[in-house]
């Protein structure tokens, strides 16, 4: 995150890990829009589902991470330069534009209106009515109102849900930044500073043990895996068998960069390997259980936080594990959201939030076994954000 997006800031206030209001039904002037669709259907733009899996391989998993030596570093980080345009920030984001830019009309001009009411939503909704009419000109409470309604009636008119938008700055955004994440990954051997290693590499070995316990089904779910970032952890912590992986990503270059990693390992002679599937998480059909679903550093990402805890769970086996890490912290992204709300809709859910998401839907069959540190506290400090959750009958 921070790459290319961050560039047009209105905000500069944010409720704490609270959602952005949302654009639907939000104006000072009083008006309520009805939600133009559920969205759940709309594929308007939606990412093409593709399974990437096996290859000719070896008999036993080791990813290979390749340990680059300095001069390999400094080759490939040279390399690398060359394909952003000599920066990488400025290279991501003209990437980023090119790709808005390349939309079909309707879809690009709701893209730009979604973004800039969301920012200005973003920018109004820890406002007091007070401090909103003296802060905010008229003018700009009027052109906020137009472009919402145009946005509206767009929505409308092609089918275009919430969800659509905020996936074409998601699919943008982190397509355009993942050869730059990837080959920086490699650079440093695929691990991050020792104390966010550690607090990956505890996620990583609790879902590792959902995966070997009595009842376990053998496989493990990594939603928004990126180019593959805990596929080195995962199978350090003793996910041997490549079948048991599946990763998800609604980036195709993401998952690209991830089959190019990872995706050669197959079990012995038989088995398909790590399954890396290049969709959008709320859309695409899972088949079977999991013993463990992992978001690392990827909830805050998704369009619809609640939606997304709701389909990790139907997707755990009784007794399996939900597993939310944010190595840097429930702080880091609050900061995000602040930053830029189009991209990050929220904070992380902290604990009194989990318990009560949990008391309040009787379907949702969660246990919350460890809870998230509050951001800012001591414990946030030490340990980051990792909440962890058992699917109960
Ligand atoms: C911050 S990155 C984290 C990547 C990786 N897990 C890591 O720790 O480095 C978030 C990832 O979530 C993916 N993502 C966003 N929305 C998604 C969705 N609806 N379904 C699947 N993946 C999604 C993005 O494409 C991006 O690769």
């Amino acid at each position: 995150m921070g790459l290319g997006e961050v560039t047009n800031l209105l905000v500069t206030i944010c409720l704490f890990a609270v959602p952005a209001t949302s654009f639907l039904v939000s104006s000072r002037r009083g008006v309520v829009h009805p939600h133009p669709s559920s969205g759940e259907t709309c594929h308007a733009f939606a990412t093409s589902t593709t399974l990437f899996s096996g290859g000719f391989g070896a008999q036993k998993s080791k990813p290979k991470a390749k340990k680059m030596n300095a001069s390999q570093a400094k080759k490939a980080q040279k390399q690398l330069l060359l394909r952003y345009g000599g920066d990488i920030a400025s290279g991501t984001s003209s990437r980023i534009a090119r790709a808005i830019d390349a939309l079909d009309p309707h879809l690009k001009e709701a893209a730009g209106l979604y973004k800039q009411v969301t920012q200005f939503d973003a920018l109004v909704s820890p406002m007091t009515e007070e401090d909103r009419k003296r802060l905010i000109p008229l003018v700009q409470e009027e052109m906020a109102n137009a472009d919402r309604a145009r946005l509206l009636s767009l929505m409308e008119d092609h089918d275009i849900s919430e969800q659509d938008l905020h996936n074409v700055y998601q699919e943008a955004t982190w397509s355009a930044s993942a050869d730059a994440k990837a080959t920086q990954a490699d650079i440093a051997g695929n691990k991050m500073k020792p104390e966010l290693q550690d607090r990956i590499t505890k996620a990583c070995r609790i879902a590792v043990d959902a995966s070997q316990c009595e009842d376990s089904v053998g496989r493990v779910l990594d939603v928004g895996c990126g180019h593959g970032s805990i596929v080195l952890s995962l199978t350090e912590e003793g996910l041997g068998n490549p079948d048991m992986y599946v990763g998800v990503d609604l980036s195709p270059e993401m998952i690209n960069a991830a089959v190019e990693r990872y995706g050669s390992e197959r079990n012995g002679r038989t088995g398909n390997g790590r399954t890396f599937i290049a969709a959008d998480f709320l859309r695409h059909d899972f088949e079977g259980e999991f013993d463990s679903v992992i978001f690392c550093s990827a909830l805050h990402d998704m369009p619809d936080c609640l939606g997304t805890i709701e389909k990790a769970a139907t997707l755990l086996r009784t007794g399996g594990k939900l597993i939310i890490i944010h190595a840097q912290g429930a702080q880091h992204v609050l900061g995000q959201h602040k930053a830029n709300p189009v991209m990050v809709k929220r904070g992380l859910p902290l604990a009194q939030e989990w318990k009560e998401m949990i008391a309040s839907d009787s379907d949702l069959k969660l246990e919350l076994d460890i809870e998230p540190a509050d951001p800012r506290s001591t414990r946030e400090e030490r340990e980051g954000y990792l909440a962890v959750l058992t699917k109960t009958l």
